[in-house]
């Protein structure tokens, strides 16, 4: 993959901050650091891929969902960081930025360039970028397993939080019995409130801002003849339901978890689900995996304390 420098200075944002060499911690020569808004997105996205034709899950990208990624997650290009040796990109790394909480993201070196201070180098250049925007803390996610990453977090001071689940499940009526529930659907405003009253702990992926950004957001309220109720907040796109958030706000989490995701799959039985970051410990998870669910893999969230 190569670039042409000539176009660095072509991009809108170009000029904020200048491209740099700097050895990593280890005293290696890593490579030149350019912020990422001096790159198209066309070429942030063929470095990404690169970047990660090995990687322990596929996760190819493309310019139509890199946009998406950008504005969902408040990705910041201007502080996000490409590495480069002369015209050709070695790696990248971006840096999600809101009021109180930043987050590394798309970390990648090219395969034949690893183990050559580069991931490294990127990571303390936005490391620093946190500490100059005063950022008590820097948190991220690493897939369980993906060993090289996790090691680079751990030698610069991560540590682990908790295990995120990504999770999934076939499109099919629910088949399982539940407790009988009154149902009440509701609509993008109604989410959005419901969202602003959540009492789990979210991921910067499974924030309210993300989800508020991502759009076309539904959700429902249900309520058991005992009493118990709660409500779920998810999105409905085409061909899937993502981004579901559970909340239990009387009674049995597993029985209210039961019946909502009954509701969501008896209401769209002809879609697909995938949900991220779900964590290990949530109180539902048992009555999602009755209700057909599948870990697909896990992630383990790590924070750096910068104070
Ligand atoms: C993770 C990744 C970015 C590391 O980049 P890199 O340039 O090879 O890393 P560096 O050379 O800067 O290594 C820095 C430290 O990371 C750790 N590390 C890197 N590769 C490692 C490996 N294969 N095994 C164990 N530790 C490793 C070591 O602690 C190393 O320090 P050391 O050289 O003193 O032993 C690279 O492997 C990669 O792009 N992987 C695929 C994409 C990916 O996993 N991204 C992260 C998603 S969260």
């Amino acid at each position: 993959m190569s670039i042409s420098p000539g176009d660095r200075n072509a991009q809108p944002n170009a000029g904020k901050a200048g491209g740099r060499s700097r050895p990593s911690a280890s005293g290696r020569m890593a490579a030149e650091l350019v912020p990422a808004s001096r790159f198209t997105y066309a070429e942030l996205v063929a470095a990404y891929n690169q970047t990660r034709v090995d990687y322990i899950v596929p996760m190819p990208m493309n310019e139509t969902r890199l946009r998406e990624y950008v504005r969902d997650y408040d990705v910041d290009l201007d502080k996000s960081v490409v590495a480069i040796d002369g015209d050709q990109v070695l790696g990248l790394a971006m840096l999600g930025i809101r009021p109180g909480q930043v987050w590394v993201t798309r970390l990648g070196v090219l395969p034949v360039r690893r183990r050559g201070g580069v991931g490294q180098a990127l990571m303390e250049h936005l490391i620093d970028e946190a500490r100059r925007l005063e950022a008590s803390y820097v948190t991220l996610d690493v897939i369980k397993d993906n060993d090289p990453a996790y090691y680079l977090f751990l030698k610069l001071g991560f540590c682990d939080l908790r295990e995120l689940l990504v999770v999934r499940r076939p499109p099919g009526s629910p088949s399982t019995c539940v407790d009988s529930y009154i149902l009440q659907m509701l609509g993008h405003e109604q989410a959005l409130e419901l969202l602003g009253q959540r009492q789990d702990r979210p991921s910067w992926l499974t924030a309210t801002p993300s989800l508020e950004n991502s759009g076309d957001l539904k959700a429902l309220r249900v309520e058991l003849a005992n009493g118990d109720r709660g409500w779920m907040v998810y999105q409905e796109t085409s061909f899937q339901l993502r981004r579901l958030v559970l909340q239990t706000t009387e009674g049995d989490p597993h029985r209210v978890g039961l019946a909502l995701l009954h509701a969501v799959h008896a209401t769209h039985p002809t879609l697909d689900t995938k949900s991220e970051n779900l964590p290990a410990e949530d109180s539902h998870w048992l009555a999602a995996q009755e209700l057909g669910y599948l870990e697909s893999f896990r992630r383990i969230e790590m924070r750096l304390d910068l104070e």
